[in-house]
């Protein structure tokens, strides 16, 4: 079973960027998390961040045909981006929307997302926990699935 994560806009600066909201875990770190919980879990990773909207389609796109599904925090593009939805809804592949903070109690802005609609299942709040949530709940959902 094949996995890949996407890190939006800013993830990068996990660790230094707002750390009483995102905590203070790097992305290595949630990688590094990431790929320990992968391997218990029989689930090959692989991880890629973009600032780029454009980018991020491209390799939805790309990476779809390889993969079993998807886990994306979608970072600012969550509140934004049509074209993200379309890249999912487009590729046919079960996606899980993640995020570190917990976007319900924060700004109006960030209440709403162009993209839960169509996840498999979305995960906010438990900072590194949301990814390692959403990654389990994705391995199952393909397991159930019997991909
Ligand atoms: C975020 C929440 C978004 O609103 C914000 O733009 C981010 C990070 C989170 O992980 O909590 O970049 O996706």
């Amino acid at each position: 079973m094949k996995v890949a994560v996407i890190h939006g806009p800013n993830l990068r600066l996990l660790g230094k960027r707002e750390p009483e909201v995102y905590g203070t875990d790097t992305l290595d770190d949630v990688n590094a998390k990431l790929h320990a919980l992968a391997g218990e879990l029989g689930v090959e990773l692989e991880a890629y961040q973009s600032n780029h909207e454009g980018e991020i389609l491209d390799f939805i796109a790309e990476k779809a045909p390889t993969v079993d599904g998807f886990l994306i925090n979608p970072g600012a593009f969550t509140h934004t981006s049509i074209a993200l939805l379309d890249a999912f809804l487009g590729v046919q592949r079960p996606f899980v929307e993640v995020h570190l903070s917990n976007t319900a109690r924060r700004e109006e802005f960030r209440r709403h997302s162009y993209l839960s609609g169509a996840a498999a299942g979305v995960v906010y709040g438990f900072g590194v926990h949301s990814y390692l949530l959403g990654l389990r709940g994705l391995a199952a959902r393909l397991g159930a699935d019997g991909a």
